[in-house]
């Protein structure tokens, strides 16, 4: 049988097996936190933050953003509505309320211009999303929460070492949230990482990171905190990951440029782009097709898996899940209905690449040419 062509997975090589295997033998007692605390330095030096805190998630970083800001209820902040639920779920954590605005067609990221109409006398916050490692137009976004008065807090989840006119992601607003959950670019099992260049923030969120523990005095609790900590046997294989990270970004942009030489520029075919202002990881290549092509997503993905390739479907419209409301967005709709994720996982060759291009060109043509017979 062959093996499935994944959407996404990571690239393991003898350092991060070394690197854990250390941990393991070697990671407790006085050691305990050696690998916790290199790998939280060399991530901050990395997107060029003053702080960084690891965390067990992206989820988990973002909570403890929001619960550091001291939100309360009835405040508002402004979320994307192609995102993963994560986004919105963590204002829900603080009894903040999310309200959606809608997402630029190319880059799939928070619309300025729906944004700016979304700001009420409630809002506080903004999350724009640097989604599928492209990141979010972020000179417009920083000019209204400027405006207005309101933190920025970045979900970088999927586009560790995405650039924003040449500024890594994580470093344009007031703090961010990286995921190193399994599929992402950079592995850690489950993980994630806080990074700020806040000392409020960074204060706040260490204590409430700590269950509430007082800094100075042993085991007193100053407050109801949260535990969301990263162990020291994935710090050892988060730091391996990190080492390697430029040859990890390298290859999803090959993935991507094979695509391109196969897909770009076919009518009916939209493939993710890279806008000029940005440098995308291409953590997942994507796809959207238009309107005038005669074949369901759900059909597409249907033909791909019967040749054993592994597809997702853009984020759903989160405004449409049963506990959200709100928002007019037809370009999050219509990114769901018509728009997937291509296989990206980091252990594709060009061999694979090119077999999922030529059966899909296969397959539109195909449903074109039933449709005009
Ligand atoms: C855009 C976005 N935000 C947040 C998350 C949450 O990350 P984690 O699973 O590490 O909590 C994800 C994970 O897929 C994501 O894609």
């Amino acid at each position: 049988m062959n093996n499935m062509i994944q959407t996404a997975g990571p690239s393991i090589s003898q350092k991060e097996i070394n690197y854990t295997l250390d941990a393991v033998k070697n990671g407790w007692y006085e050691n305990w936190s050696g690998y916790i605390t290199r790998f939280e330095e060399e991530f901050a030096r990395y997107i060029g933050a003053k702080y960084a805190i690891s965390t067990s998630s992206c989820t988990g970083a973002l909570h403890l953003i929001l619960a550091s800001l001291r939100l309360k209820k009835g405040d508002e902040v402004i979320v994307p509505n192609t995102t993963w639920v994560a986004t919105a779920n963590v204002v829900k954590y603080v009894n903040a309320e999310p309200v959606f605005a809608d997402v630029d067609k190319d880059t799939y990221t928070l619309s300025p211009e729906s944004l700016e109409k979304s700001i009420t006398k409630k809002t506080r916050a903004i999350i724009p999303v640097h989604l599928y490692g492209h990141p979010a137009d972020m000179d417009p976004i920083l000019e209204i929460a400027d405006e207005y008065g309101l933190y920025i807090i970045e979900d970088a989840a999927p586009s560790i070492g995405s650039e924003y006119k040449g500024k890594k992601v994580g470093n344009l607003g007031d703090a961010a949230g990286f995921s190193f959950q399994g599929a992402k670019l950079m592995v850690t099992g489950e993980g994630g990482m806080l990074v700020t260049d806040n000392d409020e923030i960074y204060e706040t969120a260490s204590l409430i990171a700590n269950q509430g523990r007082d800094p100075n005095i042993d085991f007193w609790i100053r407050e109801i905190g949260l535990k969301y900590k990263m162990s020291n046997i994935q710090a050892a294989l988060g730091l391996a990951q990190l080492e390697r990270i430029d040859e990890l970004i390298a290859k999803k942009r090959t993935i991507y440029n094979w695509y391109k030489n196969k897909l770009s520029g076919l009518d009916g075919i939209q493939l993710s782009t890279e806008k000029e202002w940005a440098r995308s990881i291409h953590w997942m290549t994507s796809l959207v097709l238009d309107d005038s092509i005669p074949v369901e997503r759900e059909e597409l993905r249907k033909k791909l898996l019967s040749e054993n390739i592994d597809t997702r479907p853009l984020f759903p419209p989160i405004n449409k899940f049963p506990m959200f409301k709100g928002c007019n967005c037809p370009n999050s709709e219509f990114l769901y209905k018509r728009g997937i994720n291509l296989p990206s996982a980091l252990n594709l060759t060009k061999d694979d690449i090119n077999f999922v291009s030529d059966t899909i060109v296969d397959l539109l043509e195909l449903a074109s040419k039933i449709l005009t017979h």
